[in-house]
Order: C-alpha cells, then structure tokens, then sequence
C-alpha cells in the first residue's frame, strides 16, 4: 500500500505554551489535527475556568490563517481547586478534562498535587459530573529511580485513586511501560492511554547509547526496548483505550542543548508522517486511522472529525526544516533518526 486515506486526526495531550512560542508552533498542529487536548502548565499554570477562557482566547487569537482547529482546554489540578469552578467550566463545555501532575513530576509541575487525599472531593465530583481526569502517571519519590517511577505511580497511586472515586474516567498520558500498556488492557471501564510518538519509535539505548541526545529527553523518560515493543502492540492492535497524544512540548533549542536539558520532544510538524512509517513497517496500516482519529473521540465522547487527510508513500525521503522560529528563539524539530516516506496531503 503507498496511500492512504483517514479521518482527519486530533491529538489528545498537546503543550502550545504562550506568547511568541504559541505563535511559532500552533501552525505546525493545525495544519494537520482538528483537535488538541491542550496542556495548562503554563507558568504560572491554568487553574481557574477564567484562566481556561483566556488562554483559549490567546490560542484562538494566534491561529494562521485559514485554520480550522478547536483547542479543547484543561485546567490544572491542585490541592486548591475549586469544585464549582470546575465543575461550572465543565458543564459550559470550556474545558474538557483536568489535569492531574505529581508536584514535582515534570516542567512546571510544583503547583501539583503532593497529598492526593487533598483532591479526593473533587475528584469525586469529576465522577459525577462525567469530566475525565488526565494523568501524569509518575512517582516523584526520590528513592524511585526514574525507570521504575511510572510502574510504581500505578500501583501506589492510580489504582487506589480508581478504586476511592469509582466511575472517575482517567487517560493515562503518554504511557511508556508494558505494566502501563497491561494496566489499561485489564480495565474495561473509564479507562484510556495516550501515547506519544517517540515512545513508539525509540528506547532509551537511542537516547544513551553513542552519545547523549537532548532532543529524545522527555518525561516520562525512554525505557527499554521491550517496553517499547509492548506499547507498539497496543497501538497497532485495535485495541479503542489506546489512542494518540503527541505530548509535542516545544522547548528553546538553548534549553535543550544545555548542561541541564529541558524535558520535551517537539513532534507537531512530523507526527503523521513518523506513525504512518511505523504503522506501515509494523504490517498495521489499517490500524493508522483507529489510534489517531476514532479512539479518542469515543472515549471523550466527541463526534469523529468529518475531513479527510491522505497519507502518500514517496520514493524519496522527507524532509523537515532543522527547527522552526519562534519569537527570538527557535525549536529543534524531532528527527526519529531513521527515513521517513509518508508524506501527508
Ligand atoms: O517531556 C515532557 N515535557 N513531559 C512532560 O510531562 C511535560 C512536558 C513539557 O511541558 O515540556
Ligand atoms: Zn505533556
């Protein structure tokens, strides 16, 4: 097969920032997705219903021309949240899901949650009123090594908050882990996984091995190549808990080539065109459409995107710009570090 035709994709965990850098990568999403679950860890991050509204007014406000695109928008959960103000923002259709980040577990993650009994209440009132809980699934205990923190947040943390507010509908973000992948298989109910692009193209000997590459860095960080193996089985099989979320997280290329290097991948520009060269090599083409465009939609509860991209196979390899600008700064693009032929039209 060398072409193929989906229903236009969305990506269910995306971080835009603000500012100049908003302006600089919006375009790189719209041009292909209809749809953004849209990160609130901004600095300072957005909590309220009235902080949701007017970052989606800025995102609004900075979209190119001609594009048709609706950021679905998030509030970020802490120990303070407000149930009402939660819940008003929910039953308005303002945002479409919270965000829950282990204080400490990633960038810009100190106004999450330390004591999870503190949000019990509202979550409890997320499982009445149906508003999914999106979830950093990651310890920050410092006697968890990094490798081990997202299969430990399971068993210490998701599975007795699942088991506290039952009916609560969660999405384990960007999962890295067989026990992450196994986690959601043995659920039938109100359970989803998103996962990125790099956690299905490469492990952490890509990342390590030969020299250390800041653009793989992210967090959750690259595990093993058996891990990598198993979410790729969960992507490519169907299965409708798995579905796509980039976590595209565009940081200054300075603070990425640096003594301490920011956590993110930046893959809006190349996502599409990097899944349809592993779906295809992986025999699972038929599958493509599935995980970035019909999954997601069933587990939010949002109709299917109408339009239609095609994904064409060309004999030449692809290329992308190094980076793109963004203000006075630029963004290193992801390269997988292996040809890719699926150009998208
Ligand atoms: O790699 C990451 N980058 N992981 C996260 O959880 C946050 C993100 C960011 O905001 O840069
Ligand atoms: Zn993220």
């Amino acid at each position: 097969m060398t072409q193929i035709t989906i229903r236009r994709p969305d990506d269910w965990h995306l971080h835009l920032r603000d500012g100049a850098m908003l302006a600089g990568v919006l375009p790189e999403t719209t041009r292909h997705f209809a749809r953004a679950i849209i990160m609130p860890n901004l600095v300072p991050p957005v909590v309220t219903g009235a902080q949701a509204a007017a970052y989606r007014d800025r995102i609004l406000a900075a979209m190119p021309d001609g594009a048709d695109f609706t950021p679905l928008m998030t509030l970020y959960l802490t120990e303070d949240t407000d149930p009402n103000d939660l819940a008003a923002a929910h039953a308005s259709g303002l945002i479409t899901a919270v965000k829950l980040y282990p204080a400490g577990a990633t960038t810009n993650s100190a106004s999450g949650v330390s004591n999870f009994e503190n949000v019990r209440a509202v979550l409890d009132r997320m499982a009445e009123i149906g508003c999914p809980l999106c979830v950093h699934g990651e310890v920050t205990d410092a006697d968890i090594d990094i490798f081990d923190r997202e299969a430990v947040f399971i068993d210490r943390v998701l599975d007795p908050i699942r088991r506290a507010t039952p009916g609560l509908r969660v999405v384990m973000e960007h999962i890295t882990t067989s026990q992450g992948a196994d986690y959601v298989k043995s659920n039938d109910k109100d359970l989803g996984a998103t996962i990125t692009v790099q956690h299905l193209v490469l492990d952490r000997n890509d990342m390590l091995v030969g020299g250390m590459r800041p653009h793989y860095y992210c967090l959750p960080i690259l595990k093993r190549g058996s891990h990598r193996e198993a979410l790729l089985a969960a992507a490519t099989s169907g299965d409708k808990r798995f579905f796509l979320g980039t976590d595209s997280a565009p940081h200054p290329t300075h603070k990425k080539e640096a003594e301490c290097c920011s956590a993110g991948c930046f893959t809006a520009p190349n996502a599409l065109s990097i899944l349809a060269e592993t779906f295809a090599a992986a025999d699972a083409l038929n599958k493509l459409e599935g995980f970035t465009s019909l999954h997601g939609p069933a587990f939010y509860g949002l109709p299917v995107n109408q339009d239609t991209i095609t994904l064409t196979r060309q004999a030449e390899p692809i290329t992308w710009p190094a980076t793109i600008p963004a203000g006075s700064e630029t963004v290193t693009v992801f390269d997988p570090g292996f040809p890719i032929h699926w150009n998208v039209t």
